[in-house]
């Protein structure tokens, strides 16, 4: 489909090692099927050594698949044209100090042989995106490490890109920091363009990602809508005062209880199991205070799903 701009199918990646005069296998990337639709954030997570680089080098055309196929804005990566459409934020950014914004912003127009007018025109325009228009004129050593990240950014934006590969874009960034990043990707994605997000930080994809996709060993075990996703974790939480008829009642069941002073805190996913529980408070007497539906943080979905050994795909 048109809109689709990022597809990879069955996409595998084996690297070949040699240790000890004999050539090992370690698998990269595991059958990757990914479909990521214009607009959308997509956050791309996985434990170390899940395959998330070895992704971002083929989708930038660094490292060839061993396997499957690979479509950028429905192109090969490794057509010139089509690299020129997509902006990227390595993890870690290196500059020289002695240089100024102007002047790091302007040779990297160069590279894309942007015509000078344009070159002004474009490094207005992403300074003022970045938030970094008052500072152009300083060195880059008079620059916060929030400042830098920024620039990495502004440089990523110089071609206009219509996708965006974001590698950690907050890591080491404090909280303020963070914010003013993310308020600037949900802008971005706003205004139409596609962001490709891989990150450690859950509860910072959690608030921005419409779509996520996690991996683990090379594999795809999860992908879909943030809110989707998300939903599939439901559990209800009973608070009350318990009688100690209730107490004994309950034994049967399996489900999680936690004392909190004179109340408990009774958890379920099962909505047959809450209707029971409320059934026996109100027969021994016992006294609910609430009853609360309640969803898991991506930060939990991901930790339960790291301890599965099955691959369960969410549709
Ligand atoms: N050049 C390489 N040669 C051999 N094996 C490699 C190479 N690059 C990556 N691997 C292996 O491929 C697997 C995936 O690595 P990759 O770097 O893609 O993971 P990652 O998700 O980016 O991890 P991290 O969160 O630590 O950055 C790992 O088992 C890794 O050891
Ligand atoms: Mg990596």
């Amino acid at each position: 489909m048109s809109d689709c701009i990022i597809r990879t199918i069955d996409l595998t990646k084996i690297y070949k090692i040699k240790r000890f005069l004999k050539t090992e296998k370690v698998i990269g990337l595991d059958r990757l099927n990914l479909d990521i639709r214009q607009g959308s954030i997509f956050g791309f997570l996985g434990p170390n050594g899940a395959g998330k680089t070895t992704t971002i080098k083929i989708l930038l055309g660094l490292l060839q698949p061993t396997a499957g196929e690979v479509y950028i804005l429905g192109k090969d990566p490794r057509d010139i044209a089509t690299k020129a459409r997509i902006g990227f934020l390595p993890e870690m950014t290196y500059y020289e100090n002695y240089l100024k914004i102007d002047e790091i912003l302007k040779y990297y127009a160069g590279l894309f042989q942007m015509d000078p007018k344009l070159t002004r025109e474009r490094i207005d325009t992403v300074l003022d995106l970045v938030g970094l228009t008052v500072f152009r004129k300083k060195f880059l050593h008079e620059y916060s490490k929030g400042m830098l990240q920024r620039l990495g950014l502004a440089q990523a934006l110089l071609n206009d890109p219509e996708l965006l590969i974001l590698d950690e874009p907050t890591s080491g960034l404090d909280p303020i920091a963070q914010m003013e990043i993310r308020e600037i990707i949900l802008n971005l994605a706003k205004e139409g363009k596609t962001i490709f997000l891989s990150s450690h930080l859950l509860s910072e994809v959690e608030l921005i990602c419409s779509h996520i996709g996690i991996l683990k060993n090379g594999k795809l075990v999860k992908w879909g809508t943030m809110n989707d996703l998300l939903k599939i974790n439901k559990f209800f939480e009973i608070h009350l005062i318990p009688s100690d008829n209730f107490i004994d009642r309950i034994k049967e069941f399996d489900i999680s209880q936690i004392p909190n002073e004179e109340t408990l805190i009774i958890s379920t996913e099962s909505e047959e199991v809450k209707n029971n529980i409320i059934k026996i408070a109100a027969e021994t007497d016992s006294k609910i205070i609430g009853i609360y539906p309640r969803k898991d943080s991506l930060e939990i979905m991901f930790k339960k799903l790291m301890l599965e050994n099955n691959n369960a795909y969410s549709d």
